[in-house]
């Protein structure tokens, strides 16, 4: 079987307007502004208001990312939403999206892997599209996590934050798409991010309410993303047949500034090629990839034939890397190139 090329062709995103900084939170959790950047380089992040969801943050992303590609939902043939704090236990998210968007007849997954979620989508869209049995898929990564913090708890309620990101995918002659990938997971240290109770093991009742809620130790957690992401991102170049050096931008995961530096250094890819956000956003879990992919995208920071690597690590404890090629006939890409030689 002859595989096929993915290409990324259209990408969006959508942000609560609701800022919240670091004094903003200093003012009910006993933390402070220097204590959070110097140790997560967060300075602000955003929530959600009272009437939005996932889904309505999801949708959101995915409409901006059908527009950017000049396509409607009709000709979507698979949804994926990457998530792992969805509007309901049951039904799944994607459902619930494919109805708003309005794609009938389409199949749509919720993909549960942590903040590592979306690469794991990623690399699963460009699957369907490689054997064939898909043309174009919409790819989201989603998170509302604000709703699932503890003010108590504040190594953590500091360091998270709500958003989300969609890019589309589709069938191209072009040689480009992903190029190499790699997915990972050690169930043995799935205690160190863990929402205790909610699900079979211990169901949601009057006694067991505060266990509905993330539990991380964040020790655990920076010591097991150090280790991982720099390998797993050497060895998707390997696959890729590249090296460091072939890589235009690196897209972390957005957890924390001092693993985003760890990660690179590790990886061999200098400082000015690695993007960040997790300044203005915190950590967005299976958002953050995309966020910073789409905002790498309208910063003008990522131009048609570039070489992205991506890489996430999260609950489960999971891993994940993609080197992801741009192409270079993408409509989308080259409006963006022309109008910023016009702004010139
Ligand atoms: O997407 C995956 C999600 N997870 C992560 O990315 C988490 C990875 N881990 C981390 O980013 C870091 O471990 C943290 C930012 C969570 C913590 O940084 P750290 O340098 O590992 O701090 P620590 O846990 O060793 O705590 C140092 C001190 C402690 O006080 P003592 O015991 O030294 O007196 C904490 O009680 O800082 C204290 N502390 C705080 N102080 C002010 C913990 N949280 C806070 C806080 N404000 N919010």
């Amino acid at each position: 079987m002859t595989l096929r090329h993915a290409s990324i062709i259209g990408w969006g995103h959508y942000a609560p307007d609701n800022v919240v900084t670091n004094d903003d939170i200093a003012q009910y959790v006993d933390t402070s502004d220097e204590w959070i950047r110097t140790r997560s380089g967060i300075r602000e992040r955003r929530f959600v208001s009272d009437d939005e969801t996932t889904s309505t943050m999801s949708v959101a992303a995915a409409r901006a990312a059908l527009d950017k590609a000049g396509l409607t939902a009709g000709d979507l043939d698979l949804i994926l939403v990457a998530t792992s704090s969805p509007d309901h236990l049951t039904p799944p998210i994607s459902s619930q999206v494919q109805e708003a968007l309005g794609a009938r007849n389409v199949g749509a997954m919720q993909i549960v892997v942590g903040c590592t979620g979306f690469v794991y989508s990623l690399v699963t869209a460009q699957q369907f599209i490689a054997t064939g049995a898909c043309d174009t898929v919409l790819v989201i990564g989603a998170e509302l996590i604000s709703r699932w913090l503890k003010p108590e708890d504040r190594s953590t309620y500091v360091l998270f934050g709500d958003g989300a990101g969609a890019v589309v995918m589709q069938a191209t002659d072009e040689p480009c798409g992903v190029l190499g990938h790699v997915l990972g997971s050690d169930g043995s240290g799935a205690e160190h991010i863990i929402v205790p109770a909610g699900g079979t093991a211990m169901i949601p009742t009057h006694e067991t309410v505060d266990q509905v809620a993330i539990h991380m130790n964040g020790r655990e957690v920076f010591k097991f993303a150090t280790r991982v992401m720099g390998r797993a991102v050497k060895e998707a170049l390997d696959k890729a047949g590249l090296t460091a050096d072939d890589i235009d931008l690196f897209i972390p995961h957005q957890a924390n500034l001092r693993i985003i530096d760890y990660a690179a250094k590790e990886a061999g890819i200098p400082r000015e090629k690695v993007m960040v956000n997790v300044d203005r956003y915190g950590n967005t879990s299976a958002a953050s990839v995309p966020l910073a992919l789409c905002e790498a995208f309208d910063q003008g920071r990522i131009k048609a034939g570039d070489t992205l690597a991506m890489v996430a690590f999260g609950a489960g404890l999971t891993w994940a890397a993609a080197i992801v090629k741009l192409g270079v006939a993408i409509p989308a890409l080259r409006q963006h190139e022309e109008v910023a030689v016009g702004e010139v």
